[in-house]
């Protein structure tokens, strides 16, 4: 998909289908106005017959061949005054899902011109692009009949009335790395798992190092990672036929900064272990890697984008099995950092093979740590499936990463880690428990990590309940690439 920044009056545009916002009831916003009286009241005849209340995420395709363009695809917005970020997006979402139902391959769209309080031109570009491109994305590689449309849209563009400047140029650019990012990381999640394995992940991140020249691949295998004392990690791979593999991306756009360190969860699956999961939607802990997915997504989009800064993606990955050499409940291993875990439930994966990934990434004396990951089903019930569970242990660093989430509407949400609640995981045999009981189980499991980044500025990201969807929309959804990205750039100051 192509897309672009165009500005004039919207009467004058030749194009496959021009697209304009209408208000609740039956308003027509400031280009589809200019359009109207160009055109003798084509418009407002129309819509006065009630076809277009101007409801949020409806749409009315009108052939107008006699016109320069073929086609006026009409967007309800809700209510004026209540065109928020989120409707915005969704404008643009029934917008790319209509047009994708058109023959048009090519379109003008003025919801771009439409205001949105607080966000200027170069914000709406971005997040119509990627509300365009999430809305029109397919996982078909393994479908033997590919959907194909007959003349899908190739190119869209961004159409305002007033020259939106040199800002909104680069805001596709910027959306683009983003949206490459998001689409693999959606890629990867929605891979099975017999394809997406630990193995497979790592040749992922080797071909992102193949096509960026600032970035690098080294790939840890298990004996290496025996020789480093990563005892936790690999009791979590020892019940498991794939070579569990760490993974470790380095991109080098900072000069002799100090990195900052993205750490993603990436069980290929997890049946929960010797503690086995329930049969009844098993197959969606496929999805366990996203954590890992959305590092790969983002460590694409900041390549992509070239960013002056220097970011160091660490990936555990492994399945998490049942079998003859699978750890048991009860099993007590030293990890990385020395410390003894009394593994009490083998479905409690995650922190373990991310506690040693953490101790790992203070190799690389990281000014940041953020680790993402699925962790805890205790997350989506506390959150649902709208925002991420955040915590850490400084204050800058969640309101950087909470602000991020709203620019982008990739939203996340603090829960309190007080110190209190680590007093669940105390275990009588070893140095820590791996699980508490049921009571607040997201803080414990972040309860559990941040003994492993003592004296690291760090922030978890618990996904478990925004990487992906279930039901008839089953599939992945690239978060928390769009915040992360957007962080980075934070941090790049191009903000
Ligand atoms: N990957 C799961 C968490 C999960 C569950 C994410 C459901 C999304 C939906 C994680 O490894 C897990 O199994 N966590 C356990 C922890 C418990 C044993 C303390 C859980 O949440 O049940
Ligand atoms: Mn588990
Ligand atoms: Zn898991």
């Amino acid at each position: 998909m192509e897309f672009s920044v165009k500005s004039g009056n919207s009467d004058k545009q030749r194009s496959a289908c021009i697209v304009f916002g209408v208000f609740e009831s039956r308003r027509l916003s400031a280009p589809a106005e200019q359009f109207d009286q160009a055109n003798g009241g084509l418009l407002s005849g129309l819509i006065g017959n009630g076809d277009m209340e101007g409801r949020a995420g409806q749409t009315l395709l009108l052939p107008t061949p006699e016109l320069p363009c073929e086609r006026v695809l009409l967007v309800g917005c809700g209510p004026a005054d209540k065109f928020n970020d989120n409707a915005y997006r969704r404008a643009m979402a029934a917008m790319a899902k209509a047009l994708a139902d058109t023959g048009a391959a090519e379109a003008v769209s003025y919801l771009s011109d439409l205001e949105v309080k607080g966000r200027d031109a170069a914000w709406r570009v971005r997040e119509g692009l990627l509300a365009v491109s999430d809305a029109l994305y397919r996982f078909e590689r393994l479908k033997s009949k590919k959907n194909a449309r007959p003349r899908a849209l190739q190119s869209l563009a961004f159409a305002f009335t007033a020259d939106p400047g040199a800002a909104a140029e680069e805001a596709i650019r910027i959306g683009r790395a983003i949206a490459a990012g998001v689409s693999m990381a959606k890629d990867l999640g929605n891979l099975p798992p017999n394809i997406c394995t630990p193995s497979y992940l790592a040749e992922q991140a080797e071909a992102l190092a193949k096509e960026y020249g600032k970035l690098t691949t080294e790939v840890l295998s298990r004996p290496q990672m025996e020789e480093l004392g990563m005892g936790a990690l690999l009791a979590v791979a020892r019940g498991s036929r794939e070579e569990p593999k760490l993974i470790v991306m380095r991109y080098q756009g900072g000069g002799n900064t100090k990195p900052i360190a993205l750490v993603g969860k990436g069980i290929t699956f997890d049946t929960g272990g010797i503690s086995i999961k329930p049969a009844q939607g098993m197959d969606e802990m496929k999805f366990d890697m996203c954590g890992a997915a959305s590092v790969l997504g983002t460590m694409r989009a900041i390549a992509e984008l070239e960013l002056p800064l220097n970011v160091v993606g660490i990936v555990p990955a492994t399945e998490n099995m049942p079998g003859g050499a699978a750890t048991k409940p009860g099993d007590i291993v030293t990890s990385m950092s020395g410390q003894t875990i009394e593994i009490l439930n083998t479905d409690a994966e995650g922190r373990l093979i991310l506690c040693d990934a953490l101790t790992y990434s203070r190799r690389f004396e990281p000014e940041t740590v953020v680790d993402i990951a699925t962790l805890t089903g205790a997350c989506v019930i506390a959150l649902g499936h709208l925002v991420h569970g955040l915590m850490g242990n400084d204050d800058g660093l969640v309101h950087e990463l909470l602000a991020a989430g709203e620019v982008t509407g990739d939203r996340a949400w603090q829960l309190p880690l007080y110190e209190e609640y680590k007093e669940a995981l105390e275990s009588n045999f070893a140095d820590v428990a791996n699980v508490g009981d049921r009571a607040a189980g997201t803080i414990t499991a972040a309860g559990f990590l941040s003994r492993f980044t003592e004296g690291v500025r760090w922030a978890h990201l618990d996904i478990a309940g925004t990487a992906w969807k279930s039901g008839k929309e089953k599939g992945a959804t690239g978060r928390p690439v769009p915040l992360l990205t957007q962080f980075l750039l934070e941090r790049a100051g191009r903000g």
